[in-house]
């Protein structure tokens, strides 16, 4: 790639990057081109019904982030920018009442990027199962749903 690409990509990187945050605001494809550069922010929802408490505990295999109570539509959030092998894998376990799940809530992959419009992966609790916020339209996607109770 010639410097000047270069330059434009990354010209195009830092506008965006430095604007402020806008719900449901799509940049689109430009950032295909260096994901390593995206700094992700992931979300852990609760967006339950009934103040209902949501257990959170979200991992990757060297980064810990340890066990939270989520009241009512609070939310727990981290960052971080992936790394250069392109292994970088989050995962969450999630508790309610007396059901759980346990699911992967970022990994490399270019529809999950575009959902998270580059940026904000957005998972959403909710009492029939685990939702993503996909920018692209705006809209909560299902896709997990709860385990059955009982069931560890
Ligand atoms: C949720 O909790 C708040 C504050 O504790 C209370 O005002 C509200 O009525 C509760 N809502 C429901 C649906 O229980
Ligand atoms: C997370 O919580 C903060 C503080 O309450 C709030 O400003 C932010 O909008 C929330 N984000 C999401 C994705 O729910
Ligand atoms: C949003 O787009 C996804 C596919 O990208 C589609 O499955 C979903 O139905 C759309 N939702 C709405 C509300 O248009």
């Amino acid at each position: 790639m010639s410097i000047h690409r270069f330059l434009l990509f990354l010209a195009l990187f830092l506008a965006t990057a430095s604007t402020p945050f806008t719900w449901c605001k799509y940049v689109g494809k430009e950032m295909e081109v260096f994901p390593v550069f995206v700094k992700w922010h992931v979300y852990a929802v609760n967006g339950l019904s009934n103040n209902n408490t949501l257990f959170v505990h979200c991992k990757s295999s060297d980064d810990d982030l340890g066990g939270h109570s989520l009241s009512s539509a609070d939310n727990f959030t981290w960052s971080f920018r992936t790394n250069f092998l392109h292994s970088t894998l989050y995962w969450c376990y999630m508790h309610k009442d007396d059901t759980h799940a346990s699911f992967n809530v970022f990994w490399q992959d270019m529809y999950l990027f575009e959902k998270c419009n580059w940026k904000n992966c957005i998972w959403i609790a909710k009492d029939d199962g685990i939702y993503i916020k996909n920018f692209a339209n705006c809209s909560d996607e299902l896709r997990y749903k709860w385990e059955a109770p009982g069931w560890w």
